[in-house]
This record gives structure tokens, C-alpha cells and sequence, in this order.
């Protein structure tokens, strides 16, 4: 069934608010567009500002602001947390140092905040697509999610890239600026690099990791 149609029967069905996870990245653009035509009541788009986003990401905030008429909530991390991590870190690449670098500096900077967002919440929708990863290949439209508590949409789960670049021409949503110079997916600046042509889309995320490593632990599955 089209994610046009599954998603209202989803949502439909949900008592109290929604939110979705706004990474920047096509996917969630999608996302929303679909969400929007819904017409839920309660409905709150949100990104976790990690305070290490691209510069790119500012104007581009404001134009899909501009462009759908909403407005995308900034969630930004503990500054006493910060502190600490960046103690822990060393410096500003201190997270490439080691597995656990990176994992504390994703907790500090998404999860925690992430986990604060949610309680309350009675459904989060996301972007996530099977095919992105090995790590979301059992990936399905309705989750419960046992790490937040909470219902968990995934509209595109089954869509591939040429459906997801199909449904933004069609209907003329705005993108990234950062795919036109080379990234196919998109997170934050010191931990992204733009790939070459036959690199995987994933392949600029996390680089020096393995595939199977490459989550930030906002999408815990087991697998
Ligand atoms: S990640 O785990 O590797 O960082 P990815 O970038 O593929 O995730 O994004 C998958 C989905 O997670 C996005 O479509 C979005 O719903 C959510 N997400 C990722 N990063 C953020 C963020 N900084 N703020 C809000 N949602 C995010
Ligand atoms: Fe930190 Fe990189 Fe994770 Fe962003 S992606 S929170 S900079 S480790």
C-alpha cells in the first residue's frame, strides 16, 4: 500500500501528539509532506540541533519554514553536558578517537535530548528507510519503540532512493543544498563527508567506522 495512504490509517488511530524527527535530509522532507496531509491536530517537527550541524543547514532552516508554512523546533543538548564531553573529547575531533568517543558525544548531542522530546509523546515518525543500511534492513512502518516507550512510524520504510527523488520532484519540495555538493546523506559536519559516484549513500557517515557501527543510537533494533 502507498505510504499516501498507509500513513492517515496510522495516524488516524493515534491518540495525542505526534512528532517528527527532522534530520534536514530528503527523507524527512518527504516525510513531512506526507504528515502534512494528514491534518493531525498535534503535531510538533523538531530537530536535534547538535551544535555541530553544517552552516548550510541555518538559511536552509528558514526556507522550509518559509516553504511549509510551519515552524521546525530546535532542541539543543545540556550545556553542562557539553562541557563535560568536550573535556572528555580533547577537542573538536576528539569523537573520530575511538567508538566510544563517538557514541558519548551521539548521546550527549541526540539521544539524551532526544529522550526528553519524546516522554509525553504518543507516536514519533521518522525518515528511516530499509535499504539506507544492513542495520535497517528488517525496518517496518509501525514499531513500538522499547528504548523510548512510544509508537514509532516509519513512512518510507520500503521506499528506495529512486522512489524517495520521484516523490520530491513531484511534488517541488525543497533540498538540502548539501546534495548538490556531493553528500547523499547528511549529519553532522565533523562526523559527514560528501562520497564519490558508486560510493554507498552511507558510506560519508561515520567513514572510518565499520557499516555495522553506523548508527548514533537514536534507532536502536535488534538484529
Ligand atoms: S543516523 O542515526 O544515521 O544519524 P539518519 O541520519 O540516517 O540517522 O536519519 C534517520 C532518521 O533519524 C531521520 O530521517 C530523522 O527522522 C532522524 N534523525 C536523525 N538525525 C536527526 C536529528 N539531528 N534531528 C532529528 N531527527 C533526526
Ligand atoms: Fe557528535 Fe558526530 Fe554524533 Fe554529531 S554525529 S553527535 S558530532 S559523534
Amino acid at each position: 500500500m502507498p505510504s499516501e495512504v498507509l500513513l492517515p490509517q496510522i495516524v488516524e488511530k493515534i491518540k495525542g501528539p505526534i512528532a517528527l524527527a527532522f534530520s534536514y535530509q530528503a527523507e524527512d522532507v518527504a516525510a513531512l509532506h506526507l504528515l502534512l496531509q494528514c491534518g493531525i491536530a498535534d503535531l510538533e517537527v523538531f530537530t536535534l540541533d547538535t551544535l555541530k550541524l553544517f552552516p548550510e543547514i541555518f538559511s536552509y532552516h528558514k526556507e522550509l519554514e518559509d516553504f511549509f508554512r510551519i515552524t521546525i523546533k530546535k532542541y539543543a543538548p545540556d550545556p553542562e553536558e557539553v562541557k563535560d564531553l568536550e573535556a572528555k573529547l580533547g577537542d573538536e575531533w576528539g569523537m573520530r578517537a575511538s567508538l566510544e568517543n563517538r557514541h558519548l558525544c551521539c548521546q550527549v548531542r541526540k539521544v539524551t535530548p532526544l529522550g526528553k522530546i519524546l516522554a509525553g509523546k504518543s507516536a514519533w515518525v521518522t525518515g528511516l528507510r530499509a535499504s539506507q543500511s544492513v542495520t535497517r534492513q528488517d525496518l517496518k512502518v509501525l514499531e513500538y519503540d522499547e528504548k523510548f516507550g512510544l509508537i514509532k512510524i516509519n513512512p518510507l520504510f520500503d521506499w528506495d532512493e529512486e522512489d524517495l527523488s520521484a516523490y520530491i520532484k513531484e511534488h517541488r519540495l525543497p533540498l538540502n543544498p548539501l546534495y548538490a555538493k556531493g553528500f547523499t546523506s547528511i549529519g553532522c559536519a565533523p562526523c559527514t563527508r560528501a562520497v564519490q559516484p558508486g560510493e554507498d549513500i552511507r558510506a560519508g557517515r561515520w567513514w572510518w567506522e565499520n557499516p555495522e557501527h553506523k548508527e548514533c543510537g537514536l534507532h536502536l533494533r535488534k538484529n
